[in-house]
């Protein structure tokens, strides 16, 4: 199973400028999260400080027990053999062709043979689409097939831990599909815990079993896909529907003089760029048939039903649909509970509301389910 990442108040800054500050989050081992936010808002910054190439100012990051702000350089070194890292460049070398950009983590960090070492390569370029590619430069291949080179690089040394910094940018829409159905094989067959930086909404929204977003130096939201799926934040709506109506300007976050001329403009019917409104939980992409189950998903279903109460109404409706009725029967909920108040009329409750589940309309449902201990089975 991949490792768990645990990130406590973690802040960076460069000089007087803070990127972002008290980032906390976990990442639960071998599920798949996915951080989205505005251009600029640290994300590439993030990345990098989970792996100590940038020093944050203040916090934790724990892998293993070791929390690699405040760890040696040999600890750091041995804790980053863990992760493999597609950087957002792709950051391969330009004098090598693809094998020995891909050979490069085993001969720097293993005594591996030449003979253990091809075998490896060329089943990684497999997986990733690029047999017959192993002599090209870099500089003689498509974008695309520079991110599935930096990414077979990224597996060569069997990661605990992946992150992928916009796997998908220069990406056609196809090309996309497919990277993001090998995300989930991936995940399905070496089970490491993965972590997306993208764009791209469709990947966010079908890949994933956790969605975080970053904006106005702080990690607005992190937590099960169908909590920012659901949710009525200004902010995550327009970056989910690609709007220009909302918080988020070009350059920085737009003031309120700004935001209030262009409602006006959007109320006089003018149209915005933004094509349709994109709302709600679809349904999450399932590895190739053939492949082994994501063992992160049953792990993740007991873990999101523990804490399934202390969720927003309609990220619990999203959860409890997407249940298999086994599922239901399980963990003793079911889908009709939600079925009186149709979406988009839900009034959206207070804090306390959320804790109490004293809502007044659509019922939480009082699931007393506790995650089955071990030798228990869990009934079904
Ligand atoms: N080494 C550095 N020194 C100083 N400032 C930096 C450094 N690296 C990044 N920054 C600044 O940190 C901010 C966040 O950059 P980052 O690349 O993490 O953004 P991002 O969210 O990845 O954006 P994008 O979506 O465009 O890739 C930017 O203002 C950038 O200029
Ligand atoms: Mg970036």
């Amino acid at each position: 199973m991949g490792a768990e990442v645990v990130v406590e108040g973690l802040t960076k800054s460069f000089g007087r400028q803070t990127i972002w500050r008290d980032v906390t989050l976990t990442l639960p081992p071998g599920e798949v999260s996915v951080m989205l936010g505005p251009s600029g808002t640290g994300k590439s910054v993030f990345l990098k400080s989970m792996i100590g190439l940038l020093k944050p100012d203040r916090g934790r990051c724990v892998i293993n027990g070791v929390d690699i702000v405040s760890c040696s350089e040999h600890k750091l070194y041995e804790v980053r053999k863990l992760f493999g890292v597609l950087f957002q460049d792709g950051a391969l070398f330009g004098s090598m062709n693809l094998y020995d950009n891909v050979a490069f983590p085993l001969r720097e960090h293993t005594k591996k043979s030449e003979t253990e070492i091809k075998r490896i390569v060329l089943e990684k370029m497999e997986m990733v689409g690029l047999t017959g590619a192993e002599k090209k430069l870099p500089g003689e291949i498509s974008g695309g097939m520079r991110k599935r080179a930096g990414l077979a690089r990224a597996l060569v040394l069997d990661p605990e831990i992946i992150l992928c910094d916009e796997p998908d940018s220069g990406l056609d829409p196809v090309r996309t599909a497919y990277l993001s159905q090998l995300l989930i094989d991936l995940n399905a067959q070496i089970d490491a815990t993965i972590l997306i930086v993208t764009h791209n909404i469709n990947l966010a929204r079908t890949v994933p079993d956790n969605l975080g977003m970053l904006f106005r130096r702080e990690l607005i939201m992190f937590g099960p896909r169908e909590v920012l799926l659901t949710s009525e934040e200004p902010v995550v709506e327009q970056f989910l529907n690609g709007r220009r109506l909302g918080p988020i300007g070009m350059s920085e976050e737009k003031d309120v003089a700004t935001m209030a001329a262009e409602q006006e403009l959007a109320d006089a019917g003018h149209h915005d760029g933004s094509t349709e409104d994109v709302r709600g939980v679809v349904p999450q992409l399932q590895p190739t048939p053939g492949l082994p189950e994501r063992q992160g998903v049953r792990r993740r279903k007991d873990r999101v039903m523990s804490i399934l109460h202390t969720l927003p109404p309609a990220a619990q409706e999203g959860i409890i649909e997407s249940l298999t009725p086994e599922d239901q029967h399980r963990y003793n909920v079911r889908p009709h509970m939600f079925a009186t108040v149709p979406a988009g009329h839900r009034p959206s409750p207070s804090p306390r509301d959320r804790i109490t589940g004293d809502l007044g309309v659509a019922q939480v449902p009082q699931t007393q389910w506790r995650p089955p201990a071990p030798g228990e089975g869990g009934g079904v």
